[in-house]
């Protein structure tokens, strides 16, 4: 484990389990479909990339990556297009692919956004999400792991653009938590 972080809340086995799973659900579900997966940069790549190779159906993969404006902890809401796709998702079953779902605003900005270039349908694949945070209602498909109010790293998941590479999910000591 790295030496900082705190208690490992999801192994990599538990993940490793789960996204076969959620890759076995999304199989079934999008069969017969024109599945497009829009990954979220930066935190969603590790997922995307693990979760891809479990689907049992065609699909295609694009990029976004957006910033939101606030503390590195609180979310405004106020959301700004850093890439946008590559392609056009007109007419095709997307799904959002995310790392964590937690005051909920940037995921409902997205789907706002994505909904206004007309999609056949749009839906979320969430690896992690912290209902007790929610400050807007999104509606997630897919959650891997419901988790409580903590700061959580790994597995995609940063602070200050460190601990990505973890192959688990772990929370932060408080005293390295971002402020509120
Ligand atoms: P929301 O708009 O408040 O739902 O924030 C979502 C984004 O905040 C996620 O995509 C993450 O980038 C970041 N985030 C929220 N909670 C955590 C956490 O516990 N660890 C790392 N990043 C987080």
């Amino acid at each position: 484990m790295a030496a900082s972080v705190g208690e490992v809340l999801i192994s990599s086995e538990q993940l490793e389990l789960r996204i076969q799973e959620l890759g076995s659900q999304i199989s079934r579900d999008y069969a017969g479909k024109d599945l497009v997966m829009v990954g979220v940069l930066r935190g969603a790549v590790v997922f995307i990339a693990d979760l891809l190779r479990q689907l049992e159906v065609p699909c295609e993969i694009d990029f976004m990556a957006v910033s939101s404006y606030g503390s590195s902890r609180d979310s405004s809401g106020v959301v700004r297009i850093l890439k946008d796709l590559d392609d056009s998702i007109t007419g095709r079953d997307v799904l959002i692919v995310e790392d964590i779902v937690d005051s909920g605003l940037t995921l409902n900005y997205l789907m706002r956004n994505l909904r206004a270039r007309d999609p056949a349908s749009l839906e979320v694949c969430s690896l992690l999400t912290k209902p007790e945070r929610r400050r807007v209602e999104v509606p997630i498909r897919y959650t891997g792991f419901e988790i409580p109010n903590t700061f959580v790293v790994g597995y995609g998941l940063d602070h200050a653009q460190r601990y990505r590479n973890l192959d688990y999910v772990a929370s932060l000591p408080e005293d390295s938590v971002p402020t509120l």
